[in-house]
């Protein structure tokens, strides 16, 4: 089988949970202190192997694209001033990695979203799908570890986390087989299931690798109720065909596409700054 070397990473939701600043920025571009969401989510999939990035964009925003590009100038600049810790920074991508914008028409829904690279993925290749507005932090890079279960049989291999109740209805929930370690195969998915109806409460999220099957499956899918149409759906549909499978995260993950998980996230990178630890213990003791 050939090894997973490609990511698709869809930045083309609307984000209305962030308007107005995402009149004009996709939610992706907002920053964990000072470096944008798809920065980390690009890193992770770089250091699990990644060779090719698909950002599957909406059409009318360019800054992300603006964002992994070079800047030779400024960069001259840094350099001859040798401030060589700002070049670093402007180093967004390494040259050697290639990247790819398809725009997505309309944001009819992640399923629709993820549809769009089918031109970009071979006949026998397995891909990875990062949403980056799920902003992890880990020893073991998540990524890496769906590839490494994903390589081994050829099936798609999701992450997926212990969820609390109250937020169950929120999330694709799983029905896992027997767990060896933290994989397990999946028996059935069900998508924002009430939580008396929920199959476990392992909650799928932002990572993902799929074989290429997925996409004919995409293509059959039925929007829903909302005109969209969801990667959940195919998610099942694949069960019977090659089968699904789930890995447990081991890491800590916060759901930047809410308020209170972006707030939690900058929270959680600002503490492991000595300095911004300090003042923000200092803030909080006054408030
Ligand atoms: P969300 O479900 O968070 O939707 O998308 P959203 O539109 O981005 O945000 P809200 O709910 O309006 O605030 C999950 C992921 O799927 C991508 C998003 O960019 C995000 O990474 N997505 C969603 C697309 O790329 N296209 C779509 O049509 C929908």
């Amino acid at each position: 089988m050939k090894k997973v070397t490609k990511a698709v990473f869809p930045v083309g939701g609307m984000g209305t949970r962030f308007l107005p600043a995402t009149k004009s920025i996709p939610k992706e571009l907002l920053p964990i202190i000072d470096k944008p969401l798809i920065q980390y989510a690009v890193e992770e999939a770089i250091e699990a192997g990644i060779e090719t990035l698909i950002f599957i964009t909406s059409a009318s925003k360019h800054a992300i694209s603006d964002h992994f590009d070079p800047m030779p100038d400024l960069r001259a600049k840094f350099l001859s001033q040798k401030k060589y810790d700002l070049v670093e920074k402007l180093d967004t991508l390494p040259l050697e990695v290639k990247r790819v914008f398809i725009p997505q028409g309309q944001p009819l829904g992640l399923g629709h979203a993820v549809l769009q690279a089918e031109s970009m993925i071979e006949d026998d290749e397995m891909f990875a799908v990062i949403l980056a507005d799920d902003f992890i932090q880990a020893d073991i890079n998540p990524l890496r570890r769906l590839i490494d279960i994903a390589e081994v049989n050829g099936r798609a291999t999701i992450s997926v986390e212990a969820v609390e109740e109250s937020r169950i209805s929120s999330y694709g929930v799983i029905a896992p087989g027997h767990w060896q370690d933290d994989f397990a195969a999946i028996d059935e998915i069900v998508e924002k299931p009430e939580v008396a109806l929920a199959p476990s409460n392992f909650g799928v999220i932002g990572r993902y690798v799929l074989p290429q099957s997925v996409f004919a499956v995409l293509s059959q899918t039925q929007m829903d109720d909302n005109q969209e149409i969801q990667l959940t759906d195919a998610l099942k549909q694949l069960i019977n065909i090659n089968g699904l499978q789930a890995v447990k995260l081991a890491g800590q993950r916060f759901d930047c596409g809410s308020q209170e998980g972006f707030v939690l996230a900058n929270l959680h990178v600002a503490m492991q700054d000595k300095k911004l630890n300090t003042q923000i213990k200092a803030y909080l003791s006054d408030c």
